[in-house]
C-alpha cells in the first residue's frame, strides 16, 4: 500500500527535484519502508520536458551512490494535485508558483518546501545549482540528505 504519494518540484526537473526523488527513494530504502512510497518529481516550466537529468548533476549524485534516472516533466495541475499528498517545492519561487496554481484550499495544503524538514542545515531554500560551479550540486545534495532525513521523520512519526 502506497501510504505516502509525494512529489518534489522544481524549476527544471532537471537537478534539484530529479535529486531529491533520488536520494529521498534511497533513504526511505534504507528503511526498508519503500512500499509505503511512491515517490515523483517535475518542473514548473517546460524548459527541458523529455530530458534526463543535468549531467553534471547526476556526477555529483553518482559519488553518493545515487542514480539519477528520472526524464522531466512539467507540473500538472489538473493530475497532479490530485494524485499526490504532499508537493515539495525547492524554492520560494517554486513555492509561489505552485501556489498560484492551487485551485482550492485543498490543493494549497498539500504544499510545503523542502527546507522546511532541514535538520541541520539552516536554508531556506535549495539554491539553483544550474549556473554555478561544482559546490552548488554539492550544497543540493547535502541539503536533501538532510531534509530527507526530517521529511521521514515527520510523515511517519
Ligand atoms: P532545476 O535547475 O530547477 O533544479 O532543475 C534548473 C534547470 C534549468 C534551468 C534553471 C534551473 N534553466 O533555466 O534552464
Amino acid at each position: 500500500m502506497k501510504n505516502f504519494k509525494v512529489l518534489f518540484v522544481c524549476l527544471g526537473n532537471i537537478c534539484r527535484s530529479p535529486s531529491a526523488e533520488a536520494v529521498f527513494r534511497a533513504y526511505v530504502e534504507k528503511k526498508g519502508n519503500a512500499d509505503s512510497f511512491f515517490i515523483d518529481s517535475a518542473g514548473t516550466s517546460d524548459y527541458h520536458v523529455g530530458e534526463e537529468a543535468d549531467k553534471r548533476m547526476q556526477q555529483h549524485a553518482i559519488k553518493r551512490n545515487y542514480h539519477l534516472t528520472s526524464i522531466a516533466r512539467q507540473f500538472d495541475p489538473d493530475k497532479d494535485f490530485d494524485q499526490f499528498d504532499l508537493i515539495v517545492a525547492m524554492d520560494g519561487e517554486n513555492y509561489e508558483h505552485l501556489k498560484a496554481m492551487a485551485r482550492n484550499p485543498g490543493d494549497e495544503q498539500k504544499l510545503v518546501k523542502m527546507t522546511d524538514f532541514s535538520i541541520r542545515h539552516d536554508y531556506d531554500d535549495v539554491p539553483d545549482p544550474y549556473f554555478g560551479g561544482s559546490e552548488g550540486f554539492e550544497l543540493v545534495l547535502d541539503l536533501l540528505e538532510d531534509a530527507s532525513e526530517g521529511l521521514y521523520e515527520k510523515l511517519t512519526r
